[in-house]
């Protein structure tokens, strides 16, 4: 099948993980420890159910809205995600120009292959910068320096991960970026021409935002060795008012999957924050964000936009989650199936696949427009029928 043709998010990720090296297959699709949270991410969604609601005009609509206050054309964002340019080669510039030509915004990690700014070099508009604050904090502000030179329109600061949680995937496979050529890794990359060949094409083959930037790093020989080491574990609250009062632009905070934390985010005067448990690849034994969403939404959706990710793999997923309260939502796997698969056209399936099914979605739900839809579309929330039925 061609990825152009695929008609779910599941034959892309078929089609990626027939064609790229297991090892960067199996980092993407893992969680850690057990991965019950990884699984229960995308399992949680089908505890909520959508009203059907029928003999609604649902003629001309419409799935524009704006996530931090920028013009988005769906609520669906590209996730960061470490080592895309190991998914596909040059995999954040050709991320970033299909979402840019979807009209979503796209996030580059601090861990991406592809630097801040080669990206920028290479895409028209600003994109999101992510940032990992690391314990050489003047590393972090010269990462914030650098997204501010590229003129990334929101910095996406993430708290969930001063420790790396084990995958244990990546410990088996020697994860780094380029990949270590042992004998398993060689025999595995022979049976993956088309992806070497492309590797090879390009220069961006290490994590250009860390490699001679960072004091003493020449080479990641152990991304989790490195991870562990670097990673500033003394980032509290106080740290997030450091980077605040460093980046004037949106700030949106990543990894809040608990009522008090979102309090206390709200708080800080972030602009948005994402109920995240990073894609189940930290905590595992938590919740899903799915579940967390409307406690969140509830606790400070008026104070603060909430976003979501983790889990989402289908526009009725988004559906769900923007029923819940939430004002966008992110995609990783999602959008790497589709890299991995055929890089920016498979990006461009992977969002145009979700953007029907959302749109499908919203309309047999007898809706018109993305930002009116709300708790009324889900059995059980419907918060006006409850009240007009207890007064009877
Ligand atoms: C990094 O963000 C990871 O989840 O591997």
């Amino acid at each position: 099948m061609k990825p152009s043709k695929a008609p779910a998010i599941d034959d892309l990720r078929r089609l990626y993980k027939a064609r790229v090296p297991r090892m960067f297959y199996e980092y993407c699709e893992t969680g850690s420890f057990t991965t019950q949270t990884f699984q229960e991410n995308t399992k949680a969604f089908s505890k909520f159910k959508l009203r059907q609601r029928v003999a609604v005009n649902i003629d001309g609509r419409s799935l524009k809205t704006k996530m931090v206050g920028q013009d988005v054309a769906m609520p669906i964002a590209l996730a960061p995600v470490g080592s895309a340019g190991m998914q596909h080669a040059d995999g954040e510039i050709l991320a970033c120009r299909a979402a840019q030509k979807l009209g979503v915004p796209f996030t580059l990690s601090t861990m991406s292959i592809c630097s801040i700014e080669e990206v920028a070099k290479h895409c028209d508009k600003p994109f999101w910068f992510q940032l990992y604050v690391m314990r050489d904090r003047s590393f972090a502000t010269d990462l914030v320096n650098r997204a501010k030179a590229a003129k990334c329109s929101a910095l996406v600061l993430t708290l969930d991960l001063q420790i790396l949680a084990q995958r244990h995937f990546d410990v088996k496979n020697g994860l780094s970026s380029p990949p270590k050529l042992t004998l398993p890794n060689v025999l595995n990359m022979i049976t993956k021409p088309a992806w070497c060949l492309e590797m090879l094409g390009t220069t961006n083959r290490q994590f250009g935002n860390i490699i001679g930037h960072a004091k003493d790093v020449k080479d990641l020989s152990s991304l989790n060795e490195w991870a562990n080491s670097q990673f500033d574990q003394t980032l509290d609250w106080n740290s997030v008012d450091f980077i605040r009062k460093q980046w004037s632009g949106k700030l949106i905070l990543k990894g809040i999957n608990d009522v008090e934390d979102a309090k206390i985010a709200a708080k800080l005067g972030a602009d948005a924050i994402i109920v995240s448990n990073h894609g189940g690849r930290q905590l595992d034994g938590g919740p899903s964000t799915i579940e967390m969403l409307a406690p969140i939404v509830d606790a400070v959706g008026d104070k603060v936009e909430v976003h979501i990710d983790s889990g989402i793999r289908t526009g009725i997923d988004v559906m769900k989650a923007m029923a819940l309260g939430a004002k966008g939502t992110y995609i990783g796997r999602a959008y790497i199936y589709g890299l991995g698969a055929a890089g920016e056209a498979g990006v461009t399936r992977a969002l145009e696949i979700l953007r029907k099914e959302l749109d499908t979605t919203m309309a047999l739900c007898g809706e018109t427009d993305i930002r009116k839809v709300g708790r009324h579309n889900l059995l059980g929330f419907d918060v006006a029928a409850k009240s007009r039925s207890s007064k009877r």
